[in-house]
């Protein structure tokens, strides 16, 4: 990795990130970027756990940036939604999955 990706932003911004708005992130009050999509906003401030596996509790985030992989999968204000094809605007309630579902009775251990 070279030292430009180590130290400068993680993305290059080829047109001027709108005035900052308010979001809530897990409860906590965060300031994004009007207009930018979601998952740049959130990685670009280094957020780049979106979500956990289902089975094992491992970090996923987003992969593709363009709709396909739904890595990104969080609840926008209260509705599941690939935060790449959401725009951030003022007052957006996000809500990432960040447990692991527990274990159902019905599944089959893997040996
Ligand atoms: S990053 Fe792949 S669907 Fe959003």
């Amino acid at each position: 990795m070279n030292s430009q990706m180590e130290q400068g932003p993680r993305f290059r911004h080829f047109v001027s990130p709108g005035p900052s708005v308010s979001v809530t992130l897990d409860g906590q009050a965060l300031e994004l970027p009007f207009g930018v999509m979601l998952a740049a906003a959130l990685l670009d401030r280094g957020i780049a756990t979106f979500g956990v596996s289902v089975t094992k509790g491992e970090p996923r985030g987003p992969l593709c940036l363009m709709g396909t992989c739904l890595q990104c999968n969080v609840l926008v204000d209260g509705i599941p939604m690939r935060a790449c094809r959401v725009a951030v605007r003022d007052g957006l309630v996000i809500e990432r999955r960040l447990d692991p579902l527990p274990p159902s009775p019905r599944e089959v251990p893997r040996g």
